[in-house]
């Protein structure tokens, strides 16, 4: 019988990735699920030979019928859609009830072998107390639940995925035209040496995935319970830099206040403020796991940057995409 990868935000930037990655691999049969099958972004998906599956994470009954006869399921949820339209704290509530929902229905599953939640982590614990970041704080909620639940937890890789190339459009990171001093500026709460680390393309997220699936020896040992998709580590003045660079543009790294910047953004300050900070704050250990093990990372599961030293140039199938590539392919 066929292994089944169930993907949970099958038409969205994650889920899609994996499902791309997937269906290339060709070892499993691809399950995606969405709320509505009839949307456009559902009926690309069959067009390619995924079969799509409704189901809402916020019905558990729903999630545990999507799940049946499944060998490995990616799971997320998205902090994000609530936040749009209520407070930090609300936003907390529903993604922590998703993402239990989720982790329920796993248990649930006799069939499955491998369990990837995508996730991040708990940024309370690394700074004693001192910094929670919204979203961040649901999906580390919901690790401590897998981790409570020995059965879910040996089919467990905690997933931490790091920021998208794309994020440079987002609120905050966007930089911001200052035509009077021809200059670009981005305004942040933080010191320009704080890390930031970068996922890259998301394409690569499927090949992160389909790398923890296919290496379970590494990936479900105990003694490495996290793996972190991410290229490349620049400092905030760099990542700047480097836009500066690719989009041929003059900039300015400027170092605020928070509030200052939330009379900007608003809430989208408040919350990419938080995991600025947070960055600044944990430095090295900002993707510690929850007992403050070790991380493991693209070279421990043998995956490679197009264009990074000793990576074969002409092999691009397979190979991690930079965000440096990314942005070179955005109009600017
Ligand atoms: N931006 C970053 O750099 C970054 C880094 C790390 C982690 N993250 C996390 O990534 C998450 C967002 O993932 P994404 O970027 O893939 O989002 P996305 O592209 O907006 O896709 C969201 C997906 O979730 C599905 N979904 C949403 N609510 C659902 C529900 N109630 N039931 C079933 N499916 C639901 C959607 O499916 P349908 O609409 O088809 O139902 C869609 O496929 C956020 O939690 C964020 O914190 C982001």
């Amino acid at each position: 019988m066929a292994k089944i990868l169930t993907v949970v935000g099958a038409t969205g930037i994650q889920g899609g990735s994996v499902v791309a990655a997937a269906l290339k691999d060709k070892i499993y049969k691809v399950r995606g699920i969405t709320r509505n099958v009839n949307s456009d972004a559902a009926k690309a998906l069959k067009a390619k030979g995924v079969e799509v599956v409704a189901a809402d994470v916020n019905d558990v009954d729903s999630i545990v019928k999507a799940f049946e006869g499944s060998t490995a399921i990616y799971a997320l949820t998205n902090f994000f859609e609530p936040f749009l339209t209520a407070d930090a704290e609300e936003a907390i509530k529903v993604e922590e009830l998703q993402g239990t929902n989720l982790a329920k229905a796993a248990l649930k599953t006799m069939s499955l072998e491998h369990y990837v939640w995508s996730t991040l982590p708990d940024t309370k614990r690394i700074t004693d107390g001192e910094i929670e970041v919204p979203h961040f704080a649901a999906k580390s909620r919901v690790n401590t639940f897998i981790k409570k639940h020995e059965e879910l937890a040996k089919k467990t890789t905690l997933f931490f995925v790091a920021s998208y190339a794309s994020n440079i459009l987002s609120p905050v990171f966007k930089p911001i035209e200052v035509p009077a001093a021809n200059l670009n500026i981005q305004l942040h709460p933080v010191g320009p040496s704080t890390p930031h680390t970068l996922l890259g393309s998301p394409t690569n997220i499927g090949l992160f995935v389909l790398a923890v699936l296919h290496q379970p020896s590494l990936t479900l040992s105990p003694s490495t319970p996290a793996v972190l998709a991410a290229t490349e580590i620049l400092s905030y003045a760099k990542y700047l830099e480097l836009w500066g660079k690719v989009a041929g543009k003059r900039t300015a790294y400027v170092q605020t206040t928070l509030g200052d910047t939330e009379k900007v953004w608003g809430k989208w300050a408040s919350e990419i403020g938080a995991m600025s900070l947070f960055w600044e704050k944990a430095g090295s250990r900002a993707w510690e796991a929850s007992g403050g093990e070790r991380t493991i990372g693209r070279v421990e599961l043998g995956l490679r940057v197009k264009g990074e030293e000793g990576a074969n140039v002409d092999a691009e199938e397979g190979m991690l995409v930079g965000t440096e590539e990314v942005w070179r392919g955005m109009e600017w």
